[in-house]
């Protein structure tokens, strides 16, 4: 069943991930079980400053000048260092952190991962890389501990629907509820499957696929969601577009995100304008593209640059992985995703792909 750990209910057993947590002053908190294994010591042992220890004497004064700097401005943590490992080796490591705040925004010290950084390699690249990589391996661990409590949703649900057949005295509408409990929750099965192989870098299979159609069908799935939103969606699709190879599980879940965060933004929306605008366009340089436009709150340009970084979320129960994911997905079928500024109210986020037989990432 589902291990809770302390990241908002990110599941982190299991899941292979080096993360930490500091508090306010920079205190260590937390090692999720991939950190203490790589480390081969105790919790108790790591807490506060008992890991810097493993830290290469000729790295920690920078360590703990960036640790402090990072305090200080309460923005992001970043620092390279040689950490010790169980065997006795000195690996370079990249750490990387984000505060935490509470509901009310008083910082309440980091949260972060670590990972070694890969050899011959430096650089923003290397950058991308730990992030990408720790990012996968988040997911498989997400995926792996999800797929138990999914299927035992569904077979509950299942079972129920099955033990009030034929009742008179119950109401339809609750006969109803459980089959949606059912589907929805092979839905989100099949979707973590998809993503998990995707992160994996196994073969994923990629048929043409037209799109406009796909988020025809995208858009059916979620017109629930946009209900409970009090939103409605409009669809305005370019039906001759060329076909994309495309992995479609994946592009709906690009979609899927994109439409929701969408949906999230329009709270302080009048109930009149909630509207999210789904379009389909060929690009002048033949490129297809998708775009969902909405009415909310926009984006600050303070946030604009943090967007896509895995974990940024300003929601209080959010993962701030939405974006991060999609991008990574957009970026595997050779095309791009963006916000783009709007003047008006609201915001879009729009995506490209290139049309099948393009011959990949420009
Ligand atoms: N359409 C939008 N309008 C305004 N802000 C947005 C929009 N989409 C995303 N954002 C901002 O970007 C942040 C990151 O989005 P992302 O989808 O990556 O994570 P999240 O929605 O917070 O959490 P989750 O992992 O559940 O998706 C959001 O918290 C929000 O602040
Ligand atoms: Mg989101």
């Amino acid at each position: 069943m589902l291990k809770r750990g302390p990241v908002r209910g990110l599941a982190v057993d299991q899941a292979g991930v080096m993360l930490w947590m500091w508090d306010a002053l920079g205190q260590a908190t937390f090692f999720s079980p991939a950190w203490l294994e790589y480390r081969g010591r105790p919790l108790e042992d790591e807490l506060g400053d008992g890991w810097i220890e493993g830290v290469h004497p000729q790295d920690r004064d920078a360590l703990t000048d960036a640790r402090a700097a990072a305090i200080r401005s309460q923005g992001d943590f970043r620092a390279e260092v040689r950490l010790l490992r169980f065997d006795g080796q000195h690996r370079l490591m990249l750490l990387q952190g984000s505060p935490r705040r509470n509901a009310r925004a008083k910082f309440e010290g980091y949260v972060g991962w670590a990972a070694e950084a890969p050899r011959g390699r430096d650089g923003p690249d290397l950058v991308r890389l730990a992030r990408l990589s720790t990012m996968g391996e988040i997911v498989a661990g997400l995926a792996h501990e999800l797929n138990q409590p999914l299927a035992a949703i569904s077979n509950f649900a299942r079972a129920a629907r099955h033990s009030i057949r034929g009742h008179e005295t119950v109401d339809a509408s609750a006969a109803e509820a459980l089959d949606q409990i059912a589907e929805q929750a092979d839905r989100a099965a099949e979707i973590i499957r998809h993503l998990r192989r995707f992160f994996r870098r196994a073969e994923t299979q990629r048929l043409p696929v037209d799109v406009s159609r796909l988020v025809r069908e995208a858009a059916v799935l979620l017109e629930v969601d946009a209900r409970i939103h009090g939103a409605w969606l409009e669809l305005d699709l370019d039906e001759s577009l060329p076909m994309a190879a495309v992995e479609r599980v994946e592009i709906e879940q690009v979609i899927t995100n994109l439409v929701r965060n969408a949906l999230e933004a329009m709270g302080q929306t009048p109930p009149d304008r909630r509207v999210v605008r789904l379009r389909t366009a060929r690009a002048p340089n033949g490129w297809i593209e998708v775009s969902v436009e909405d009415a909310g709150c926009g984006i600050s340009p303070e946030l604009a640059p943090r967007l896509f970084e895995p974990f940024y979320t300003t929601k209080p129960g959010g993962m701030g992985l939405g974006l991060a994911i999609s991008r990574s997905i957009v970026h595997a079928h050779g095309g791009r995703l963006e916000a783009v500024p709007l003047a008006k109210q609201g915001a879009v986020f729009r995506f490209c792909l290139p049309p099948s037989g393009h011959g990949g990432p420009p």
